[in-house]
């Protein structure tokens, strides 16, 4: 039995594969990759087949997660059968995968700060800005990942 985890963004180059990456080295920290896959993709494909971008690569390297293998993909309707938890980082994405989700799709469809205590809901797009958008980014992923990786470890279930 598996848990399938999805983390989706606009082009799966920043946010999302940031999100797979941090959350994917937890999972091996607690010895849990024969229960838990991860995955992440883009509600656009403009960016499909590039590695992430080299700004998220380099901050996510300094505190230790590999982006390197990650190549970006987009979200497909198919991906509703495959995954227990399709987690967006922001509204604009949350709606996109509402609209592409069949309606009989029984998984946790959220966004991904959901799985934390704080107020803050979405993880904001750093592609355009400047400064610490991607350390920020950073941050908010590495909450989020413990506070998701501790929900599953509660509650265990799956459909699949
Ligand atoms: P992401 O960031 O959704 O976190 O991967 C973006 C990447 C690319 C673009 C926008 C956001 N873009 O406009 O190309």
């Amino acid at each position: 039995m598996t848990i399938n985890v999805l983390f989706v963004c606009l082009g799966n180059i920043c946010r999302s594969p940031t999100a797979h990456g941090v959350f994917q080295q937890k999972v091996i920290e607690q010895k849990l990759q024969h229960m838990i896959s991860v995955d992440s993709a883009g509600t656009a494909a403009w960016h499909a087949g590039k590695p992430a971008d080299s700004r998220s690569t380099q901050v996510a390297a300094n505190r230790g997660y590999d982006l390197s293998d990650l190549r970006a993909r987009q979200a497909i309707v198919s991906d509703f059968d495959r995954f227990d938890y399709i987690l967006a980082m922001d509204a604009e994405n949350l709606s996109d995968l509402q609209q592409l989700a069949p309606s009989h799709y029984q998984g946790t469809l959220s966004l991904f700060l959901d799985f934390t205590g704080n107020e803050t809901r979405e993880v904001p797009d750093p592609y355009y800005g400047a400064g610490d958008g991607f350390e920020h980014v950073l941050d908010l992923v590495e909450q989020a990942s413990d506070g998701l990786l501790q929900h599953i470890i509660n509650n265990p279930v799956t459909s699949h």
